[in-house]
């Protein structure tokens, strides 16, 4: 069996340092160990890394943005050597928030995914359609052209790194989760991009996960019906009981 991955994706959440340590012994409490085949990933803020690697027993962490250069003068930027350096190894990179409210190109996603692999960590690569995209039936042609750009210039070995994420935009934080059947479609259709990109063997390893408005009824749903090899996880990741039970699900 393939692992899954649990990935919770913090935001720009809880808002005090106070908040984390609060939230982190009831998550430890709850949280049992994760089976060997469950990867549970928490990405909180950057300032909050360093800390949480210490306090976290059987979790991993990961960065939810980095900069795309290792070191120099860039004012405001994170490298990912130094995400590395802090304990993470995995980095969220292209989530339509950022794409959205930040101005990330495919081009800035594409060079941020390659100075992951580089560091050595793996890029979790969001790609999805907004509302509008999916009302013009645009959804195909969005995720095609995310995944073409993010993956651009990537060898082979190291395309086996990356793992995807399909979120329609129009499902995160809305409620409005995405049905399985259309969800499995995405899915199916990101397969064939990476067979098309990398060959059969990489797009049948590839982990793609399922993000927009998961929560403990529809969770197993994205896992069992549409088959995904795990989730992102925004909302309902702070709330410790949620979160615990999404993960008990495949335990
Ligand atoms: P949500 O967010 O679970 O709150 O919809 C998911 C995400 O943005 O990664």
């Amino acid at each position: 069996m393939s692992k899954i991955f649990i990935v919770a994706n913090w935001k720009m959440n809880p808002p005090t340092a106070e908040e984390v340590k609060r939230l982190l012994p009831v998550i430890n409490r709850i949280v049992k160990p994760p089976k060997a085949a469950v990867e549970v990933v928490l990405c909180p803020p950057f300032i909050y890394l360093s800390d949480l690697r210490f306090k976290i027993k059987d979790l991993r962490i990961g960065a939810q943005d980095c900069f795309w250069e290792q070191r120099g003068a860039y004012t405001g930027e994170i490298s990912p050597f130094m995400l590395k350096h802090v304990g993470c190894e995995y980095v969220i990179i292209g989530h339509s928030e950022r794409r959205h409210y930040l101005g990330e190109t495919d081009a800035m996603i594409n060079k941020k995914v390659k100075a992951v692999l580089a560091a050595k960590m793996r890029p979790i690569l969001c790609v999805g359609e907004s509302a509008e995209e999916r009302k013009r039936s645009l959804t195909y042609r969005v995720i095609q052209k995310q995944l073409k750009a993010g993956f651009r210039e990537i060898q082979k070995q190291a395309l086996k790194k990356i793992i995807v994420a399909y979120e329609p935009v129009w499902a995160i934080g809305t409620g409005n989760a995405c049905s399985f059947e259309e969800a499995r479609g995405a899915m199916a259709f990101i397969r064939k991009i990476v067979k098309n990109m990398g060959g059969a063997k990489i797009a049948k390893g590839m982990a793609i996960l399922y993000g927009g408005s998961v929560h403990s009824e529809n969770a197993r749903g994205y896992l069992t019906e549409a088959g995904f090899q795990g989730l992102l996880v925004g909302g309902a990741s702070l709330n410790p009981q949620e979160f615990s039970k999404i993960i008990d699900i495949i335990q």
